[in-house]
């Protein structure tokens, strides 16, 4: 665009300029020729100064015309180019409002969660309450009470983790099992008791079937009259409740516990061909869980009457469940959080299978 000598020459050519500009962009260089600093008419403004005063009225304007002129044209053009590129996004960019949502990123739970919640919930229904204890737990509660004195060789069965020894002497240390909870139970409220205690458990340990940080359940059963038949009942029917299979080949093996006398343990017949683990196949054996009638020591280590009660205890590992029944060969992965490992061996959080299902039959 040349400098134009008259306005109405400048006013038909610049806006000959705004109605050509294709886009927003060009528009903006039109503009900026024309308006902007040192664009065409505010030249044509500026020059107003030279001109003789009494040219400058007429002038002025003239040019003022030109100004309007072109800034309306602008503003138009403006809007018919924002209209035309929003129908242009409109026609391309169709959104089906039909379509179902997609749905968010649903988290699992974890089995050994769903384990726990199933064993309370079959446990529960036999009559048994819950108690807890802390996973920090001194030598009394965890050892000399349960009728393992210091130097006991038994000791040596729980590879302990301690703390360094406090002021008086004393390590505190991780529990090594949950049975201490049979002495807080025992040693706070009065018999008879029926409780069961889950809760995480440490042992310097790991291979396929052992891992430093582990989960037990523990089970007390205390009156006047319990005995072995009840002991071996009630585990009878708890494993085919949970496992839900009538015709579980299970294995009450004699052992030996400091805290109870007699002592077994309990394994269930599978297979582990292939890498996968199955229960009620093949000829293997996982031991799942210790057990026996409560040592009369124990039982006067909290002050009970072994003359007039009496009864059982179990403590069971809660991975060895989870790993016979939904078929996980390590027991380590179940602590390595792969998320990949969750999603195949998670559980829905909205879509629980029945927790009971083997009771009812
Ligand atoms: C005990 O811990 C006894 N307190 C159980 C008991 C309670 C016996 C009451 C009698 C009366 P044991 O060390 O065998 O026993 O462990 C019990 C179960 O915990 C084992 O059968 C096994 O299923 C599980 N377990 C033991 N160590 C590990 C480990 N490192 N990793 C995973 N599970 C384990």
């Amino acid at each position: 665009m040349a400098d134009l000598d008259t306005p109405e020459k400048l006013k038909t050519e610049l806006l000959a300029e705004v109605a050509a500009a294709d886009s927003l962009a060009v528009l903006e260089e039109v503009r900026v020729r024309a308006l902007g600093q040192n664009g065409a008419v505010t030249r044509l403004m500026k020059a107003l100064g030279q001109l003789p005063p009494e040219e400058r009225k007429a002038q002025g304007q003239a040019n003022n015309a030109v100004k309007v002129a072109v800034s309306e044209a602008i503003e138009a053009r403006k809007a018919a180019l924002e209209a035309a590129a929003l129908d242009a996004r409109l026609a391309h960019e169709r959104i089906d409002v039909t379509l179902p949502p997609r749905p968010e990123a649903q988290g699992f739970v974890h089995p050994i969660s769903q384990t726990m919640d199933e064993l309370m919930a079959i446990f529960g229904e036999m009559g048994f309450t819950v108690a807890e204890g802390p996973d920090i737990e001194d030598d009394f509660h965890n050892f000399t009470a349960l009728n393992i004195p210091e130097e006991h060789p038994a000791r040596q069965m729980h590879d302990t983790f301690y703390f360094p020894a406090d002021g008086d002497g004393q390590a505190k240390l991780l529990r090594t099992h949950t049975s201490p909870v049979q002495i807080r139970t025992m040693m706070t409220s009065p018999p008879p008791h029926r409780i069961v205690a889950p809760g995480r458990t440490y042992r310097c340990d790991s291979d396929l079937t052992h891992t430093p940080m582990f989960h037990q359940i523990e089970g007390l059963v205390i009156d006047k009259s319990t005995h072995m038949g009840h002991l071996k009942g009630c585990l009878e029917d708890f494993c085919r409740a949970y496992f839900e299979m009538d015709d579980l080949p299970l294995r009450f093996r004699p052992s030996y516990f400091p805290f109870t006398e007699p002592s077994c343990e309990v394994d269930i017949g599978c297979s582990r061909a292939g890498g996968e683990l199955k229960i009620g196949a093949g000829d293997d054996w996982l031991e799942i869980l210790g057990a026996g009638m409560v040592h009369p020591n124990v039982l006067a280590n909290c002050g009970l009457d072994a003359g007039e009660w009496q009864g059982f205890a179990f403590g069971l590992g809660i991975e060895r469940v989870a790993m016979l029944k939904y078929g996980i060969p390590d027991l380590r992965t179940f602590f390595e959080t792969d998320l990949r490992w969750l999603r195949h061996y998670g559980f829905a959080a909205l879509d629980q299978p029945s927790l009971i299902g083997g009771l009812a039959r």
